[in-house]
């Protein structure tokens, strides 16, 4: 498995940081490939909790390089915070890159994410807060502060100058604020630069040599399919893409170093923040499902709104990404629920039948899903470690997710821990 990119196949929050784990024991490099802080899992290990917003999970393997990709938005101080949490549980981090030319989340970027979201009231998009939008709108309007930056004050304080500068306007509100001093915020980055110095390289001739030499390397996608700023449920996505198809751009890969592209997906579908989610539901199986699949959000402990399984949208995902494999996670969470019910087609709101995905917003919008029903499980399926220890509905699920789709269910997981994991095929 040279090059294997996993992404979400859904929402995000799928468990991604669980398949990575699984998959890093066999892989040389792990690299972000984009996203920043909204991202957010934990790693339980041994008893041990570990939380992720930015240092891809792969960490936690001795000796492994784990690469944060240009195509990150980096905020340092989150970073450092994350680096010494590691640290302080006796995990060696020396194998930690990060991408010289990866963009860094500054104060006001904090600040707009926050204020830009007051702004739209009843309209807002419900974003993790974190920075992430406005430090792509700087990248893109080339007004970004990389990594590299950080290590030459003079550069620093002029770009920051020159980033800052246009915001006044916005930031008029802000203006006494001590975050926004254009000296204090310099040394500030300064002293991260002087911290993250042994770790910053050319994280894309990492993964060149890696894979040139056979090795494999694993692309972490964060977010999801469904949240992509091109394919997603636009507006209501993030700021980046986190389609496989990214993964060559936010490392520095071609195409063809690609092998293997896996979807991570639940046994239902959950969302945070607003848009359009069809199968959602808001009666007692949706708080069974909060409830029994602690639905809970690791980066803003925002409650997810939670659903059953939506076929429409994890076909367009498998398309959308080309998945080669899927990952599905949490099955153990519907045990008690009978039947079980999947949406397979959309009906819009003038009562078209939607086999596949709508492009158009104002559809997918007024869309209501229609589901078959399949029958549940009652039992703990915990302990189970094969396909055969599986109750036999929860494995014609599995074998209905794979027919719907197109796409060989190849790990499944049945409970929080790193073990609770069965192997198909
Ligand atoms: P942003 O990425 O903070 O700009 O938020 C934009 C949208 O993406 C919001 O609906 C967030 O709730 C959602 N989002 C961002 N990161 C994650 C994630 O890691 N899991 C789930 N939703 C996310």
């Amino acid at each position: 498995m040279p090059g294997v990119v996993i992404v979400g196949a859904q929402w995000g929050d799928e468990g991604k940081g669980k398949v990575v784990d699984q998959l890093a024991e066999r892989a040389d490099v792990v690299i972000r490939f984009q996203g920043g802080n909204n991202a957010g899992h934990t790693i339980v290990r041994d008893g041990q909790e570990f939380k992720f917003h930015l240092i891809p999970s792969g960490i936690l393997h001795p000796g492994k390089t784990c690469a944060i990709g240009n195509g990150v938005v980096v905020d340092p101080k989150v970073l450092i915070g994350e680096l010494d949490a590691l640290r302080r549980q006796r995990i060696d981090v020396s194998g930690l890159r990060i991408s010289a030319n990866a963009h860094l989340i500054m104060p006001y970027h904090v600040i707009l994410d926050t204020a830009g979201e007051a702004k739209l009231g009843k309209y807002e998009i419900g974003t993790t807060k974190r920075g992430i939008g406005p430090c792509y709108t700087d990248k893109a309007a080339r007004l970004g502060i990389r990594v590299q930056d950080m290590l030459d004050p003079k550069i620093l304080r002029t770009k920051i100058f020159a980033a800052m500068e246009p915001k006044k306007q916005l930031l008029r509100p802000f203006e006494r604020d001590p975050r926004l001093d254009l000296h204090a915020m310099t040394e500030e980055y300064q002293r991260y630069g002087h911290r993250l110095e042994p770790h910053i390289a050319d994280t894309a001739k990492i993964c060149w040599d890696a894979l040139d030499a056979g090795g494999t390397v694993l692309f972490e996608g964060a977010q999801a399919t469904l949240l992509d700023l091109d394919h997603g449920t636009y507006p209501f996505v993030t700021s980046s893409n986190p389609v496989a198809g990214s993964a060559c751009v936010g490392a520095g890969v071609g195409p063809t170093d690609i092998d293997e592209v896996w979807g991570v997906c639940k046994a239902y579908t959950t969302r945070v923040g607003a848009g359009p989610f069809p199968t959602e539901l808001d009666d007692e199986i949706g708080a069974h499902l909060r409830d029994r699949g602690h639905e809970f959000g690791t980066t803003t402990g925002r409650e997810r709104r939670c659903g059953w399984l939506d076929l429409v949208g994890l076909r367009y995902a498998a398309r959308l990404n080309r998945l080669s494999a899927l990952a599905i996670t949490k099955l153990d969470v519907l045990a008690g629920l009978d039947p079980i019910r999947v949406a397979i087609r959309y009906r819009s709101s003038e009562g078209a039948v939607l086999d596949r995905f709508p492009y158009h917003q104002t559809v997918l919008h007024g869309a209501r899903a229609e589901y078959v029903e399949l029958p549940g499980f009652s039992e703990d399926i915990g302990e189970c470690r094969t396909e055969d220890d599986l109750p036999q509905p929860a494995r014609e699920y599995l074998a209905f997710i794979e027919r719907e789709t197109g796409v060989p269910v190849k790990l499944v997981g049945v409970g929080p821990g790193r073990e609770q994991m069965v192997a198909l095929g």
